[in-house]
């Protein structure tokens, strides 16, 4: 008997939020790829959104895109409610949704610092609680696990970030959230972990890249390259998958080892 793909995420379905473009588009293409049915959740890029969801019909599944706010818990309901109307039970979610508003601490507004926390933290406690709900009244389906939880974090969660005060508290703040969380429900077999992205090239820091920005970047990591969408997107399609089923609670950093302290190594 041919022993059973390890990989596969064929007859399963994911939810990504975020999920027009940047990582959030790497990841649905790298789930899509290993046959999940996916649900794209976007804010303003329903453009995009829709557009990727065509490229994943195109691939063989099924996909549907959603628009809804993650910092809002009744659009975080509704967006469970659809996504599962159209594609059936969710077995896995991808909280990717996230943003920055960079400033100097004393140059930062009281605005500056709540809409850093409301999407990137409070938006992850609504769609890990809401994801956690679901899993609770759904079957085994195709997985060894009943769920697979996910939260796109940041090396940020570990390296303190001048200038960026809000959104290293929000992923420092996420860090305990998806430990808790996977503490107080890996007993029922759901499995929540994180991923810990370093430089990743996306708008998100577009403008960081732009000049001699790359170069400063590039001296912040020692295996020599930006990343991709897809570098990410490989790694989360392995964690959901069985293959990762042992593995929980635990944060993935994806950085080509920005998080080892590179300005240690000196030149040897
Ligand atoms: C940020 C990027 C930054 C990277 C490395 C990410 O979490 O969103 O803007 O380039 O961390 O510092």
């Amino acid at each position: 008997m041919a022993s059973p793909d390890l990989l596969s995420l064929a007859g399963q379905r994911a939810l990504v939020t975020g999920a027009a473009t940047g990582i959030g588009k790497g990841i649905v293409e790298a789930l899509a790829k290993a046959g999940a049915d996916v649900a794209l959740n976007y804010r303003s890029h329903g453009e995009e959104a829709e557009k990727l969801a065509r490229t994943v019909e195109a691939m063989g599944g099924k996909a549907v895109a959603l628009q809804a706010d993650v910092s809002k818990e009744a659009e975080v309901i509704s967006l469970f409610d659809a996504a599962e109307r159209d594609l059936g039970p969710i077995d896995i979610v991808v909280s990717n949704a996230g943003l920055q508003r960079d400033a100097k601490i004393a140059d930062m507004t009281l605005e500056d610092w709540n809409t850093v926390i409301e999407v990137n933290l409070t938006g992850s406690f609504l769609i890990g609680r809401e994801a956690i709900r679901r899993f609770r009244g759904k079957g085994m389906g195709q997985s060894r696990s009943l769920g697979k939880l996910v939260f796109n974090s940041s090396v940020h969660q570990r390296i303190p970030w001048a200038f960026h005060a809000n959104y290293a508290a929000s992923k420092g703040g996420l860090k305990l959230l998806m430990e808790s969380l996977a503490q107080e429900v890996a007993p029922e077999r759901i499995r929540v972990n994180a991923i810990g992205p370093g430089a990743i090239a996306t708008a998100i820091n577009a403008a960081e890249r732009e000049g001699d920005g790359e170069k400063e970047m590039l001296k912040l990591i020692p295996y020599g390259r930006i990343g991709e969408p897809e570098d990410i997107g490989r790694c989360v399609a392995w964690l959901v998958s069985d293959a990762a089923d042992y593995v929980v609670g635990q944060t993935i950093f994806i950085d080509g080892a920005m998080t080892l302290y590179p300005e240690f190594r000196g030149n040897g």
